[in-house]
């Protein structure tokens, strides 16, 4: 199945994004980058065209290592310096180990079986697990042909995403983890939510 045109270009993939979240684009990234330490290592999930290592990362010397399904990015990463690797994380293989193990604006691709994403996350995480998801988005949009835009155009190359989470969904799915939970709150204008959670230790 062919990737929708936001995920066939790291150019268009970031102007969009960069039009979905206006002055709160910044925000996204530096949420994410200010709970990670000079010289941690980092595995980000569905890393994308990788703008957290290139543009907020890479000065912090931190080890990073992007994991996504598009070949295209993980390309795109690797030139700027950064290792890639093309991953379907859909499987169930391990993750490889990293000190903060990062997912931004992905976890409603796993929908509705989440889960098992995040417990490998926990078990891959010597340190903290950092998801920032969006709660309000095009897709939920009372609009109906923004919605059908959020979701006709984040197809990863296995169909359009019609579930999202709310903030209160989310709430919900991370309930199960609150003891692990060390930090959580609305980032980007309140249009994503951050979840800081402890690792398996
Ligand atoms: C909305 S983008 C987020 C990119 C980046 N994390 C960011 O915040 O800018 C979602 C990314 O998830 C990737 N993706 C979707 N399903 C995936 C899967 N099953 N395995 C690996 N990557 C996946 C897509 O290729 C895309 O790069």
């Amino acid at each position: 199945m062919s990737t929708s045109l936001i995920y066939r270009n790291a150019t268009v993939y970031e102007l969009l994004i960069r039009a979905l979240y206006g002055r709160y684009y910044p925000d996204r990234y530096r949420a994410v980058e200010g709970l990670v330490p000079v010289g941690a290592s980092v595995v980000d999930l569905c890393c994308g065209p990788a703008t957290l290592y290139t543009r907020y990362l890479r000065q912090k010397s931190v080890d990073y290592t992007g994991l996504d399904r598009n070949k295209r990015f993980v390309t795109t990463l690797i030139k700027a310096g950064g290792q890639g690797k093309v991953w379907n994380l859909t499987s169930d293989a391990p993750l490889p180990e990293a000190d903060y193990v990062v997912m931004q604006a992905s976890l409603y691709h796993f929908l509705p079986q989440a889960t098992p994403v995040l417990d490998r996350m926990l078990s891959a995480a010597r340190k903290q697990v950092i998801i920032a998801e969006p709660v309000r988005n095009m897709s939920s949009s009372n609009n109906r042909v923004l919605a059908a835009i959020g979701q006709r155009f984040t197809n990863a190359g296995d169909g359009a995403q019609a579930h999202r989470f709310t903030e209160t969904t989310l709430d919900e799915f991370f309930r199960p983890y609150v003891a692990r939970v060390v930090r959580q709150e609305l980032i980007a204008g309140g249009r994503e939510k951050l979840y800081v959670l402890n690792a398996n230790s």
